[in-house]
């Protein structure tokens, strides 16, 4: 593990801490790499630059968003592995946050550390618990995690006659990673026996992805997911948040890598997260710690809460994309130190209740024409400045670039993520919609129910 605070104070750059107006401290100025270039890290760049101890900020490729931050975007692919570490070489980057799934599967914190970079994000090793559904349930099996019933399959035909035998439905799962599409939740036995051919024989997910499936037991309830800041074996919580992944309203059509968010959950009640810390989290992160796969990021759980208690849907080894944009929009801490923290191995001193602000925040996802599916980039995107001149309302950038006249245009099937905060989850969401219509680009679609399941719940 490198141990850069002592190269950190030899970093030139200081800056000056003023508490209740007078000057106390000098303390170092880290150097951050954030790779990825989505509305996760746009949210990311904003909340590390906010810290009295930022440095210069870099992204790797970035977005038009994290540019207007004032961060330093580099167009280097973030599975270039060697290319990155040269960058943190010659920048002196003191921290490096992977906000994707891809990179850390592929090793990208392995290969920063074995260079003496402080990574926040997990190794290859542990994130399987993502890049593999069979891992992940195998593990879950194995510590007692509770999860759906389910069987794995290398062929289809076994999968056919288990599919068939079930007296209940069931949901098929490529094996690796598909940019969250890969899940197929199925009505019947009949869709799910074509469920296996799509993903097994036509190979839609890919060849590799698709070599091994997971058929599991069709739950019901509500979603929910609970993020945690890991090191080691040490844990921290974060407030639970709520992901829209069906690409249109009433949760049709098929899967997205997120549509939307809310934080915090009104469901999630402390009692409830205590369980989930103590039944879901604990033993994963010690399952881990057995098998020397070494975890310092985020743990993220995507739970069912079922009628018998919350059940694990997926494991995700990062920040989730958009649970961030609502999460940072109440972080008031300093996100700095702590990924610093985390990534450092030293986070036992950072323990709950963490800053948040205690408002809720709305996330509302706006998408390119036919995204999920193909959709065309470039369209002119006219009155992001109109909507963040709203109080308590932040647009976070995904897919954006500027054209070569410096316009704002579309460069991605997820666009923009219209965050605000309200004093409750009715306010929050009216300011994200008001936000929301001050913006427009050709094909722009949206849901417009974001939050509002919980919303009607509570009345
Ligand atoms: P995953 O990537 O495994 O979280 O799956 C994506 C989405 O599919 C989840 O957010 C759920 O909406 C749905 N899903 C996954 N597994 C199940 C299950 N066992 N029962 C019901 N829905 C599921
Ligand atoms: N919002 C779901 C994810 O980040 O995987």
């Amino acid at each position: 593990m490198s141990e850069k605070s002592g190269e950190a104070s030899q970093n030139v750059q200081h800056s000056t801490v003023q508490t209740g107006g007078t000057t106390t401290d000098v303390v170092p100025r880290w150097n951050v790499l954030v790779v990825g270039k989505g509305g996760r890290e746009h949210a990311l760049v904003w909340k590390l630059k906010q810290s009295p101890r930022a440095g210069k900020v870099f992204c790797v490729p970035g977005n038009a968003g994290t540019a207007d931050e004032g961060a330093v975007n580099v167009a280097i692919s973030p599975l270039d592995k060697d290319r990155l570490a040269r960058l943190c070489q010659k920048e002196r980057i003191d921290l490096v946050v992977i906000g994707p799934e891809e990179p850390l599967a592929a090793g990208l914190a392995d290969y920063l550390r074995a260079r003496e970079i402080r990574v926040f994000g997990p190794s290859a090793a542990a994130a399987q618990i993502e890049a593999s559904k069979v891992f992940a349930k195998q593990l879950m099996r194995h510590a007692y995690v509770p999860t759906a019933e389910f069987q794995v399959f290398d062929h289809p035909e076994p999968a056919r006659l288990y599919i068939e035998t079930r007296d209940y439905p069931v949901v098929v799962k490529a094996d690796g990673l598909a940019g969250g599409k890969g899940v197929i939740v199925c009505r019947d036995a009949a869709e799910a026996v074509r469920a296996v051919r799509r993903i097994m024989t036509e190979e839609e997910f890919g060849a590799q992805a698709g070599r091994r499936i997971v058929v599991e037991k069709r739950l019901e309830g509500e979603e929910m997911s609970v993020l945690a800041i890991v090191s080691g074996h040490t844990l921290v919580m974060l407030p639970p948040c709520q992901d829209h992944k069906a690409v249109y309203d009433g949760d049709q059509g098929p899967n997205t890598g997120g549509m939307g968010a809310y934080c915090p959950t009104p469901r999630a009640t402390p009692e409830l997260l205590r369980e989930i810390e103590r039944n879901i989290f604990v033993p994963t992160v010690h399952a881990l710690k057995r098998e020397h796969r070494s975890f310092q990021g985020v743990l993220y759980a995507g739970l069912m809460l079922t009628a018998q208690g919350p059940r694990v849907l997926e494991f995700n080894c990062r920040f989730g994309d958009p649970e961030t944009q609502p999460l940072l929009m109440r972080w008031q801490g300093d996100l700095l130190q702590l990924l610093y923290a985390a990534a450092g191995g030293e986070l036992a001193d950072w323990q709950a209740p963490l800053p948040f602000d205690p408002r809720p925040a709305v996330c509302v996802v706006l998408c390119s024409a036919g995204y999920p599916g193909k959709y065309e980039t470039g369209k002119v995107i006219h009155g992001v400045a109109e909507a963040e001149a709203l109080p308590d309302v932040k647009v976070f950038h995904a897919g954006t670039r500027r054209d070569d006249q410096g316009r704002l245009v579309t460069d991605g099937g997820r666009v923009l993520a219209v965050t605000a905060l309200g004093d409750d989850l009715r306010h929050a969401r009216e300011r994200a919609y008001q936000a929301v219509r001050c913006i427009h680009f050709s094909g722009m679609h949206y849901r417009t129910d974001i939050g509002l399941k919980a919303l009607k719940s509570l009345s």
